[in-house]
């Protein structure tokens, strides 16, 4: 029997335990126990920037695509200028940007073009796509939207 172990985890505004192997990855845990589909899994190494979400280790708070939306359900302002911008096309790099973008607007609430290509260069996006990623991210910049605002606020 493989050795487990108990991990304690804040996801998405919930505090959750759950044993694991210690191998397993945080994209597996996310997918596999908290149901949080939106985490992709590319390459496997943490290279391609699919799985991408915004963890704070010393508080073990994990935040996943899911926590972007609203309440109701409806989209945030990042997630709604992706929309209007066709900043998606097959959907499979799209949460790991969102969330990479997320964190940049944490830090940087009007950031340049260049700032923007900087944040998101680590991610590959199969249907190459960036352009409208970058035009949806300059909107929320240029009208200094906070789409930190609600994201991975508790619940
Ligand atoms: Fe298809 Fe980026 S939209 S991988």
């Amino acid at each position: 029997m493989n050795p487990v172990v108990v991990v304690t985890l804040e996801v998405n505004g919930t505090r959750q335990q759950v044993e694991v192997e210690p191998r397993t990855l945080l994209a597996d845990v996310l997918r596999e126990k908290f149901s949080a589909k939106g985490t992709h899994l590319g390459c496997e190494h943490g290279v391609c920037g699919a799985c991408t979400v915004a963890a704070q280790a010393a508080g073990h708070r994990v935040e996943t695509v899911e926590s972007l939306a609203e309440p109701d359900g409806s989209l945030n302002e990042l997630q709604g200028a992706f929309q209007k911008h066709h900043g998606l096309q097959c959907g499979f790099c799209t949460p790991g940007i969102l969330m990479s973008l997320t964190a940049l607007f944490r830090t940087t609430q009007h950031p340049s073009e260049d700032q923007i290509r900087e944040f998101i260069q680590g991610h590959i996006c199969r249907c190459t796509g960036y352009q409208q990623m970058i035009e949806a991210a300059l909107e929320v910049s240029e009208h200094a939207g906070d789409v930190s605002e609600h994201a991975g606020s508790a619940r």
